[in-house]
């Protein structure tokens, strides 16, 4: 079985839910406590075994590349001031076998158009794409769950979750039948209205694909809200290849949407081992 060595991250979108906050900064950026959203989504792949970070980034997006970077004042500055700690968090973001690769996505033209810019940094090889902002708080985490099922059956696999039957305007909606142990999507629909939706099993985030995907991309027409959209990429490859959808043990939090953002950040704040007990005593004080 093909090792999945290659994660990409698509962090060209414009954030506009959260302007101005999104502005001059990508909203990828927005820390859960004190970590990036985008933070959590590289150490999620780094601990599923990828190795070789591809960012598909946009205007705005150096501030991501300069966070995964080394930061040489700071770090000089931390060591002069014995702040040893803090040195550590700056330093360790990436282990040291884990390289990152910057490539711009020229306009904003859609999820399936960000992955297609990723062509040339995979190759052949099948890769997995994270969304940073479905943040996923599980153990193991979400990826190296689907990881399993990659090496155990070889097919592409998503990561799925029930979604409110109101709200299949905002996913992948995926039509399963199980096999075994395992669910087979046999079908896939890019925000039907509920009405059309073949379910309530929407795709949140999270993939695992054969790089045929690439050919299926390359000149798909506009979907979905006008955009080139990686589930109409993925209905085709469908038609060749088989595909896993996982529901996942865990939490996932929409931290694309207000909301699920700050209930992300309560949830993170709750169980921060610094500040948690702290923050109970106070969401308490404030509720009461
Ligand atoms: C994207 C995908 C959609 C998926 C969702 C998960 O939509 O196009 O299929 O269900 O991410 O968050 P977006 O949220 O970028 O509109």
């Amino acid at each position: 079985m093909q090792p999945i060595r290659k994660c990409v991250f698509p962090v060209a979108g414009m954030g506009t839910r959260f302007l101005p906050a999104t502005k001059a900064s990508p909203k990828e950026m927005l820390p859960i406590v004190d970590k990036p959203l985008i933070q959590y989504a590289v150490e999620e792949a780094v601990a599923a075994g990828c190795t070789e970070l591809v960012f598909i980034t946009g205007r705005n997006k150096r501030c991501i590349e300069d966070h995964f970077d080394k930061a040489y004042e700071l770090e000089t500055e931390l060591a002069y001031r014995n702040q040893n700690k803090l040195l550590d968090f700056v330093q360790d973001i990436l282990p040291p076998n884990v390289t990152c690769l910057y490539i711009r996505q020229p306009s904003a033209l859609g999820l399936g158009h960000a992955v297609l810019c990723s062509r040339a940094a995979i190759g052949k090889e099948n890769f997995a794409v994270v969304l940073a902002d479905d943040l996923i708080d599980a153990q193991p985490g979400a990826l190296s769950q689907m990881m399993e099922v990659y090496y155990r059956t070889g097919c592409n696999v998503l990561g799925v979750e029930n979604i409110d039957p109101q709200e299949t305007g905002a996913y992948g909606i995926v039509e399963i039948t199980r096999e075994d142990t395992d669910d087979y999507i046999q079908n896939i629909i890019e925000k039907p209205h509920p009405d059309d939706a073949p379910s309530h099993l929407g795709v949140v985030g999270r993939y695992i694909l054969s790089a045929r995907v690439f050919d299926f991309l390359t000149n798909l027409p506009r979907g979905a809200e006008g955009e080139i959209q990686l589930t109409d990429a993925i209905a085709r490859l469908l038609t060749e290849q088989k595909m896993v959808a996982y529901a996942f043990s865990g939490t996932r939090y929409d931290c694309g949407d207000k909301l699920g953002y700050l209930e992300a950040t309560v949830a993170y704040g709750l169980k921060h081992p610094l500040v948690g007990e702290d923050f109970r005593k106070l969401l308490q004080q404030m509720v009461c």
